[in-house]
Order: structure tokens, then C-alpha cells, then sequence
């Protein structure tokens, strides 16, 4: 039987946490708009196993845009202290609203504050209209509960493809694909 890569992506990401200093769960997250056009940024990872990899944004964002109206996304991590990289590609579906509105009442209320005072990708005009929609967040929600702005919320990557890459001398790199068989995994490995 071939081995779990999620089993493996989380024994790597577990090995990675030891070493790395700052932002371990940071990835590289690419989108396409239907007419293949790639775009590509950082998010932070927030959990992954068997369901996929999530991260939590703003479904108005760029990226959710794109995702609305393409699926298909990859994920590539390099941990240079461990010197693997991981990359991950598959289709997105939205997390549940109820496991967003759990993850969003865990981070920090000026956290909260800011998903609702920022429009993300959008045109901003100055600074100030920031720092001035977060100041009238922080009034309007006072000293209250601050609920999950319904635009924002958790995505979920079932992979399809999973590849480890471990850095080796002579840039004979190994390099070992799983890709997605029915239930289980095809192992391959590919040239560095
Ligand atoms: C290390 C790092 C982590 C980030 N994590 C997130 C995140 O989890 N969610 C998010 O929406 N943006 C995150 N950002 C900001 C995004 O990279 C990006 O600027 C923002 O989401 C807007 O992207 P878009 O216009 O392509 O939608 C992070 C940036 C960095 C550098």
C-alpha cells in the first residue's frame, strides 16, 4: 500500500515547527481566473488532514473572486530549515459557516476588527480610511461580541496531487508525487 501524503505533510509540517522561527503555516496560495490567468500569494495555513488544507479570507478578496469562479488552486510550502518543499494542488470548496464562526471567535478582537474594517483588494483611498472603518468597528461593536463578517470565512483544498521535494547536494533533489487514485494515492517520483 503507498503511504498517506497527508500523514506525511503533517509529519513534515511537524518536523518544519521545530526549526522555523516565524510563520511555518505560511503558504503560497496560486488562483486562476477561468481564462487562465495565475495569480499568487501568502496565507496561513490553518489546519489539514484528511477533509484538505484550510485558510481563512475574505470571499470579495481577489483570490475569492477567482476561486468563485474557478476552483482549482495549489499551495506550495518551502521550509529552508528542513529544506523540503511541499506543494499541493486540488479543488476548493468554502468551510462550513459554523467551523468559520468557530476559528473566527479564537483570533484576537483587533483580528476580528480588521476583517470587517478592511475590503480586501479593493480600492483604498488614504491610510486614514482605514484606520478610520477600524475606529468605527471598534465603536459600533464596543465592548460586545463582534460576530464573523459573512464575507469572510475558511476554504478547504482537497488535494489531488501532493509532491515533497527534500533539497540534496549536487541539486539532485528528491522528488516524490502522490497523485489521487480513487480512495487511496499513486506514488511516482520525478526528476529533480
Ligand atoms: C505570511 C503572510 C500570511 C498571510 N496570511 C493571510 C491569510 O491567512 N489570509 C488572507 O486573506 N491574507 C493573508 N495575507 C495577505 C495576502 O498575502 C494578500 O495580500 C491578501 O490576502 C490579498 O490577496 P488578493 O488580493 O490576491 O486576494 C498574508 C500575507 C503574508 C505575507
Amino acid at each position: 500500500m503507498t503511504e498517506d501524503p497527508i500523514a506525511r505533510f503533517q509529519e513534515e509540517f511537524a518536523r518544519a515547527e521545530i526549526k522555523e522561527t516565524i510563520d511555518v503555516n505560511a503558504v503560497a496560495l496560486a488562483t486562476c481566473t477561468p481564462d487562465g490567468k495565475p495569480s499568487v500569494r501568502y496565507v496561513l495555513l490553518k489546519g489539514a488532514d484528511q477533509d484538505g488544507f484550510v485558510f481563512y479570507t475574505n470571499a470579495e478578496s481577489r483570490k475569492g473572486r477567482e476561486l468563485a469562479a474557478n476552483p482549482h488552486a495549489a499551495l506550495a510550502f518551502f521550509w529552508p530549515t528542513i529544506y523540503v518543499q511541499a506543494r499541493v494542488e486540488g479543488t476548493i470548496t468554502k468551510v462550513s459557516a459554523e467551523e468559520s464562526d468557530e476559528y473566527f471567535a479564537t483570533r484576537a478582537r483587533d483580528s476580528q476588527l480588521g476583517a470587517w474594517a478592511s475590503q480586501q483588494s479593493r480600492l483604498l483611498s488614504s491610510r486614514e480610511a482605514l484606520d478610520h472603518a477600524f475606529e468605527d468597528y471598534r465603536v459600533r461593536f464596543g465592548d460586545g461580541p463582534i460576530p464573523r463578517p459573512p464575507y469572510w470565512g475558511g476554504y478547504c483544498l482537497k488535494p489531488t496531487r501532493i509532491e515533497f521535494w527534500y533539497g540534496k547536494p549536487n541539486r539532485l533533489h528528491d522528488r516524490h508525487v502522490f497523485l489521487r487514485e480513487g480512495s487511496g494515492w499513486r506514488e511516482e517520483r520525478l526528476y529533480p
